[in-house]
Order: structure tokens, then C-alpha cells, then sequence
């Protein structure tokens, strides 16, 4: 089964901005796949309609499923989505909660719920900050507690969107370890060559809403059309 099908994505935006012009993507489970393009090539657009909030014409299936009305709560469940703009992110008040509120089922009662949410506080090195507001953080914190937040619910496929944004040298390198230990399949969108070579399996090049190439990264890394997307 694949992690993520898209066919013949389209999608302009209310102003008639043409954002996707027929994108093409598939991932196999357990590729991590670095998303590059120029700004306005609509790596966010796509994301939004991966993840179910736009509805732009054409196929998508995540994790098995095929998009339609009647499934789109389950893709919203199976797909974890990291904005580039965090702070949209957040629900409660106190990050502890926050991170509460996205542990499913599998640890039942509130006990095991809170135990859960600090352990994944603590991965991040957060835990001191448990009962802060998560608006409150510095940049590179709130991302983190995003992400936590994100992680908690176990996604089957995640979306992240310039994860890097706001993180110092530390901070990059401890979340590229990190996703490199997951087992879930990922699409990154950044233009950060350290984020390909940490972490990437592969890298999709986006051009004026199209996927116009579809690397392993080695090869990715020959190509100068490539190379010249990130820094
Ligand atoms: N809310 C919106 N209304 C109208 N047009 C939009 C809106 N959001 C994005 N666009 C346009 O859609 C196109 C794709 O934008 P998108 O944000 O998906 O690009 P991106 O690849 O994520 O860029 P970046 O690297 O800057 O994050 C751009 O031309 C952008 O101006
Ligand atoms: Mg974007």
C-alpha cells in the first residue's frame, strides 16, 4: 500500500490564483521525502489539500484511503501536519494540555494520558516548560511543542512544513535525528540542504504547482536544478 497517492491535483484559490496545476505524487510507506521549490510553488497549497483543508480537484489517498467527504475525518486523523506558522497550532492554554488533548486512545485514562504527553515534552526537552502557555515560548520552543503536539497523535504520514524555520544549530540537529528514528512516512518541504542530507530518502522538486522531478537523494544531489533550491 501507498503512504500517499496524488493525481492530476488542481487547485486555484478563491482570488483565481492558480496554486496546483496537476501534481503527481506517490510515496511509498516509509520514505522520507524532501520537497523543493521556489517560493509560491505551492508546497504549502498541497499540504493543505493532503491534509484535507482545501479541497482542490483531482485523487488523493493517504495511507489507503481515498479522499472524499465521508473519510475526510480519518485523513485528518492518519495525517499529521506541522505548519510553518505554529502558533495556529495550539488549543489549550497550557502546553501539557495541549500535547494531552493529541494522545489517542492507546493510553486509556488520564494517568496514562499525561505520562504519554510528558514523555513526548521530554524528547523535546520541554518539560519544564509543561504548564506554560505555548504562545508564550520562543520560536524555536513553540516549534518544538508543535510538534510534540503533532507526534503524540502517531500520524501515519507527516507533513512538515519548513520544520527548520525559527530552530538553532542545536535544535535542527536534535529534530534531524529525531525524525530520522520514526518509523513514518514524511513529506518536508524546505529549502534546507542540511534537512536533505540528514534526513531525506528521496526529493520531490515543485515547480509552479507540478511535481517536476522525483529523486533518490543521491541522485538528488547530482542534479544541479536541485542543488541550486537549497542552501
Ligand atoms: N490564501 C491565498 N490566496 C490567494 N493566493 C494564495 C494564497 N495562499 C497562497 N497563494 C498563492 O498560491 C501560490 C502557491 O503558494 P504556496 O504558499 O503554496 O507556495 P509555497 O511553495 O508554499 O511557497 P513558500 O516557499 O514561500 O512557502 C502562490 O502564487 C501564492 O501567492
Ligand atoms: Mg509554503
Amino acid at each position: 500500500m501507498k503512504a500517499l497517492v496524488v493525481r492530476n491535483l488542481m487547485y486555484s484559490y478563491p482570488d483565481g490564483r492558480k496554486a496546483l496545476d496537476g501534481v503527481n505524487l506517490e510515496l511509498d510507506e516509509g520514505m522520507r521525502v524532501c520537497l523543493a521549490g521556489k517560493n509560491g510553488s505551492g508546497k504549502t497549497t498541497l499540504f493543505l489539500n493532503i491534509d484535507g483543508l482545501l479541497d482542490g480537484d483531482g485523487f488523493i489517498a493517504v495511507g489507503g484511503i481515498e479522499r472524499s467527504a465521508r473519510t475526510m475525518t480519518r485523513i485528518r486523523r492518519y495525517v499529521g501536519f506541522l505548519f510553518s506558522e505554529v502558533e495556529h497550532q495550539f488549543i489549550m492554554t497550557d502546553l501539557l494540555n495541549d500535547v494531552i488533548l493529541s494522545v489517542g486512545d492507546e493510553a486509556p485514562g488520564v494517568e496514562a494520558k499525561k505520562e504519554c504527553a510528558m514523555e513526548w515534552l521530554e524528547r523535546f526537552d520541554l518539560e519544564r516548560h509543561a504548564d506554560r502557555n505555548p504562545l508564550d515560548l520562543s520560536t524555536g520552543e513553540m516549534k518544538r511543542a508543535a510538534l510534540a503536539g503533532v507526534l503524540a497523535r502517531r500520524p501515519g504520514l507527516l507533513l512538515l512544513d519548513e520544520p527548520l524555520g525559527g530552530l538553532d544549530r542545536e535544535n535542527g540537529e536534535k529534530l534531524a535525528a529525531m525524525l530520522c528514528t520514526l518509523p513514518t512516512t514524511m513529506l518536508i518541504a524546505t529549502h534546507r540542504r542540511f534537512m536533505v542530507d540528514e534526513v531525506a530518502t528521496h526529493v520531490a522538486v515543485m515547480e509552479e504547482g507540478r511535481i517536476n522531478g522525483f529523486y533518490e537523494k543521491k541522485k538528488a544531489l547530482r542534479r544541479k536544478d536541485v542543488v541550486d533550491l537549497l542552501f
